[in-house]
């Protein structure tokens, strides 16, 4: 798809996600906006998360009375006042120094949606809860040091925090390979490719140069000798198996969600295991390259576990029709990521409000043209079954 190259004067004036991207990619250094845009090898898994939902057709049914769209609904337990929400996403203050995941935060209480932190924030969990009193969830990986994965989910827990997310398709750290080209790594390092990109983004330059080291904030008291990137390498268990799942099952009593899962067995899987949600995804193309499109994976995961658990999709989601989309095909939600990053980046706290409110109205928009009022009456009648090739 062919968009116009237009650079929206302010946030306000951004019509659509991609206006966004383009208004981060005119801000950052070019090493940080690729760290967000960038996937895994060919990056044919982040292209083909995005391309797949536009191979998807919608129709609609006429003549219904769609005076009052109503798009309210309960993630995990938890209201929302439409059907997605924040992906946790590491060290959003790299993508805005100032703003950082306490922008978010607030940006998705204003929007009664929940938000999800990272286990690699660079906010702490009280200081986010400090700020959202709305629902939110708490992300982890099950490290080697137990005792650390304990301690950061009774301070989540005690913050009211009340789902964890447990990402599971980083055995390793995926490829990403604009990353070794920009010399990128967090914190960033200064060499002569990253400095000449930092001083092509004053503005960046200023907020990161005026605000508090980036660091991952839940453990600032565990010693870091060497970069973020290293930390992750040293604490990632490459060992870990479906017993490490039911160990944190039985660690942690509130709601559980599994993120990083691709197949209707291991769909299944998690069900046997007390999941209270399947996340369909595949950390944006950013892990396993070639794998399918999240929305690929769908309808197959939705027959064979819908009904028993939630079930929430993230990957490739631009637009609110994405989010119908997901919807018609099984998903109970939907989980954004790049979209607010984008949002994130090219103006803060405001960014991000403007990134989800564009969702929220094509979503409202989309389910008006559809002839569809509620949530649950987006079913696969909506996808357009192809007669001819
Ligand atoms: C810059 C960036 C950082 C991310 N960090 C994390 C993370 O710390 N934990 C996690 O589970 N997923 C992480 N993700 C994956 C997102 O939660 C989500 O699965 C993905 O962004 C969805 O694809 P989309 O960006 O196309 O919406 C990250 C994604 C991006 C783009």
């Amino acid at each position: 798809m062919s968009q116009p190259a237009y650079l929206p004067s302010s946030i306000a004036r951004a019509r659509n996600i991609a206006d966004l991207r383009r208004m981060a990619r005119e801000r950052l250094p070019r090493m940080v906006f690729d760290y967000i845009d960038g996937g895994a090898d060919d990056e044919v898994t982040l292209a083909r998360n995005v391309s797949r939902f536009r191979d998807i057709e919608l129709v609609w049914e006429a003549l219904k009375d769609v005076d009052k769209i109503d798009t309210s609904t309960t993630i995990m337990g938890a209201p929302s006042a439409s059907p997605f929400f924040i992906s946790p996403t590491a060290t959003s203050r790299l993508f805005h120094p100032r703003a950082g995941e306490l922008a978010v935060a607030r940006a998705a209480h204003a929007a009664g949606v929940p938000y999800t932190c990272s286990t690699l924030a660079s906010a702490s969990v009280e200081e986010i809860a400090a700020v959202n009193p709305g629902p939110k969830w708490f992300q982890v990986y099950v490290w080697r040091d137990r005792e650390l994965v304990k301690e950061v989910l009774a301070r989540a827990k005690a913050a009211g925090f009340s789902a964890i997310i447990l990402t599971v398709d980083v055995p390793v750290v995926g490829n990403r390979e604009r990353d070794g080209a920009n010399d990128f790594t967090v914190p960033p390092k200064v060499t002569w490719r990253t400095a000449t990109q930092a001083l092509a983004a004053p503005g960046y330059l200023w907020d990161l140069a005026t605000t508090s080291e980036i660091r991952p904030a839940n453990f600032t008291h565990i010693r870091m000798n060497t970069g973020l990137i290293d930390f992750i390498n040293a604490q990632f268990d490459r060992a870990v198996t479906w017993d490490d799942v039911r160990w944190l099952r039985e660690t942690w009593d509130g709601k559980l969600a599994i993120k990083g899962i691709a197949t209707p067995e291991d769909a299944q899987r998690c069900v046997s295991i007390g999941a209270d949600a399947v996340w369909v995804s595949n950390h944006g193309g950013r892990q396993l390259d070639t794998a399918p499109a999240s929305i690929d994976t769908l309808p197959a995961i939705a027959d064979a576990v819908a009904g028993k658990v939630e079930i929430i999709l993230d990957g490739g989601v631009r637009r609110g029709s994405d989010v119908v989309k997901a919807l018609a095909l099984g998903a109970n939600a939907v989980a954004i990521g790049r979209a607010y990053l984008y949002g994130l980046a090219a103006g803060g706290e405001a960014g991000v409000r403007r990134a989800l409110d564009i969702i929220d109205s094509e979503v409202r928009r989309t389910m008006a043209l559809c002839g569809r009022t509620q949530l649950s009456a987006l079913s696969r009648d909506l996808i357009f079954r192809r007669a001819l090739p």
